[in-house]
């Protein structure tokens, strides 16, 4: 949450850290601010409510000369978004200007203290309270800033990933981070901050990601010192990153979203690549195959994550217990880390997070390791915390995933989960090699009927036509498919706003069919798989009631013509893969509706990309 930037070098920093502020829209974007010292020492400072778009068009009448800044994209905790409570927030005397991404939880109680001493605030913010903390702490000892940071970020309790600048100094900045991302770029005579690369990666592909209780002290001529909070000093290894700036563009879709569901056969080849061979029929993750004991051995797999990525295990259960007779426990990161789990050493743990970021994934996993489980990521950004934090662990490989709405990473999660599930089960034994080489192959051939359904584009968007007069959905799976009724359920009501649940179908009986009358859309997965029966038996129910049945079905499926509304056909494949392919119409159905209901699709109200916030 909150995305942050600052520059100093010899170019002019405004148009770089306003760019930069674009790529970070995704983590926050209900107000926004700059501030930049001038040759002459002079700071001034912009902030406004909204969009980044916003605050460049503010911008457009004021100063905004000099070679040194910071700027920040906020999602408000703290105080509502406002002009105010945006930041960069400045200290009494004006000095000093703070951006922060995080949260300061002691922060009334260091707030009353600067009260007693004299300081005055003019916003509801946390962030407000450091910024003043620092320089009260500054002139009361009389020392240097990096010093006054030190001593300030002793005195904190929480999370933060902050740069701060000081009025008078254009050649310096100062950055720190605990628990909220902070990668500083090394370009030839300028440097980068940021909450993640994307602001970076157009001038240098060069980073250090700083570790927590770090501080960066950038000075415009030298090479950054890194010291810790109690000031030993580090050396960190400089790291090439190999992202483009092409795969942070939208390559001509009109929103990030689109460009990702049509990116997935690509995004599916490029995660199995070197993994998944078919000619030698193999599958070899390096991460399961160096630690195959702590998952052969153990006696439970716990699944910890949020969202999106919490549904992707909910299918890793079904297939980690079906492959590999492991029992399987997937748990919402934010209940486990706060409700005394029992956690045995002989337990594997999986944490799934796309961002890598997840404040409550990232406790979570830190609960499990003091019980000295062993942890395995499932991540997507590469050098995030949770890949650092975790014992080991497989990427997703599908490049910077940039729509609010998570679409490629969570089938790039499925296909890691099901290479683990085969890579597993063949090492314990627990599959027939007829039936992995089956799977094996079916796994392969994914992508390319993925692409199938890709190309039934248009029909969806029709079909999406008809249902935004709805203000209700409800989507139904059975087996392998109930995670994806959840997912879809959540697709839609995150970018289209329209209330939708998932259900179990079976369960409709014990309560929820009260729900359907001829106004209820009910979104049926109804694949060739071995639920098919139930799942028809179930749809009747709701057709008796009346209900508007959209029935996701295999290719030359017959019996639901006759009982759905409307029918959307897709290939046929193992039970075990389904969702894979499920999820893509369910993808761009609520893409759609999304777009009929003119939502910002790649920026819905409310949420951010990476919820580095408990
Ligand atoms: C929904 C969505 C969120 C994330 C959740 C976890 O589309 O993106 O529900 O899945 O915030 O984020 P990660 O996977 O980054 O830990």
């Amino acid at each position: 949450m909150c995305g942050i930037v600052g520059y100093i070098g010899y170019r002019e920093a405004f148009p770089i850290l306003i760019k930069g502020l674009y790529h970070l829209e995704y983590r926050g974007y209900d107000s926004a601010g700059i501030a930049l010292i001038n040759s002459n020492g002079g700071m001034n400072i912009y902030k406004t409510k909204g969009r980044v778009s916003e605050l460049e068009e503010f911008c457009k009448n004021h100063d905004v000369s000099g070679t040194i800044g910071i700027a920040h994209t906020r999602w408000a905790t703290h105080g509502e978004p406002n002009n105010i409570n945006a930041h960069p927030h400045y200290s009494e005397s004006k000095n000093l200007a703070l951006i922060h991404n995080g949260i300061i939880e002691n922060y009334t109680v260091l707030k009353k203290q600067l009260i007693q001493n004299g300081y005055h605030f003019q916003s509801n913010t946390d962030t407000e309270v450091l910024v003043q903390l620092i320089e009260y702490i500054k002139e009361l000892n009389n020392v240097d800033l990096c010093t006054a940071v030190q001593l300030a970020l002793g005195q904190v309790i929480g999370a933060y990933a902050i740069v701060v600048m000081e009025k008078g100094q254009n050649d310096r900045f100062i950055a720190a981070r605990k628990s909220s991302p902070l990668v500083l770029g090394i370009g030839k005579d300028e440097f980068f901050i940021a909450s993640d690369a994307s602001p970076i990666i157009e001038y240098t592909n060069k980073v250090i990601y700083l570790e927590d209780e770090e501080i960066a002290i950038v000075h415009r001529h030298e090479s950054p010192k890194i010291v810790t909070i109690g000031n030993i000093e580090k050396t960190r290894e400089i790291i090439q990153l190999e992202i483009s700036l092409s795969q942070l563009e939208k390559g001509g879709y009109p929103h990030f979203m689109l460009k990702e569901i049509f990116e997935q056969p690509q995004t599916l080849r490029d995660c199995m690549r070197g993994r998944v061979d078919i000619t030698c029929n193999n599958v070899v993750l390096s991460g399961i195959i160096d630690n195959k004991k702590q998952f052969c051995d153990a006696k439970r797999i716990i699944i910890l994550a949020c969202g999106t990525s919490w549904h992707a295990g909910l299918i890793g259960e079904y297939l980690l217990e079906e492959f590999c007779r492991i029992p399987v426990e997937v748990e919402y990161s934010s209940e486990f880390r706060y409700r005394n789990p029992v956690i045995y050493p002989d337990d594997a743990v999986i944490a799934i997070s796309q961002s890598g970021e997840t404040a409550d994934t990232l406790a979570a996993i830190d609960l499990a390791r003091k019980a000295g489980a062993f942890v395995y990521g499932i991540c997507n950004v590469v050098g995030s915390s949770i890949a650092r934090n975790t014992h080991s662990g497989s990427y997703t490989h599908v490049g910077p995933e940039i729509g609010v709405a998570s679409t490629k990473a969570f089938t790039a999660q499925l296909i890691v989960l099901a290479m683990m599930s085969l890579c597993i089960a063949r090492e314990k034994k627990t599959v027939t090699e007829e039936r992995f080489l089956k799977l094996l192959k079916e796994l392969d051939r994914i992508p390319d009927k993925v692409e199938q359904i890709l190309r039934t584009d248009e029909s969806i968007k029709n079909l999406s036509e008809i249902f935004t007069y709805a203000h209700n959905f409800i989507y139904l799976g059975r087996g392998y498919n109930y995670p994806v009724a959840l997912e879809g359920a959540l697709k839609l009501k995150e970018i289209s706003y329209i209330h939708a649940e998932g259900y179990p179908a079976a369960e409709m009986k014990h309560g929820p069919i009260a729900l359907i009358d001829s106004e209820m859309p009910v979104v049926a997965i109804a694949t060739d798989n071995g639920m098919y029966d139930k799942v028809i038996s179930n749809i009747q129910e709701i057709k008796a009631r009346n209900g508007r049945i959209i029935a996701i079905v295999s290719e030359n499926d017959t019996a639901m013509k006759d009982i759905a509304d409307y029918v959307i056909e897709i290939p046929a494949t193992e039970d075990c893969f389904d969702p894979l392919l499920t999820i893509i119409p369910l993808q761009l159905l609520s893409y759609h509706i999304a777009v009929t209901k003119r939502r910002d699709v790649d920026r819905p109200r409310n949420l951010a990309k990476s919820v580095t916030v408990e």
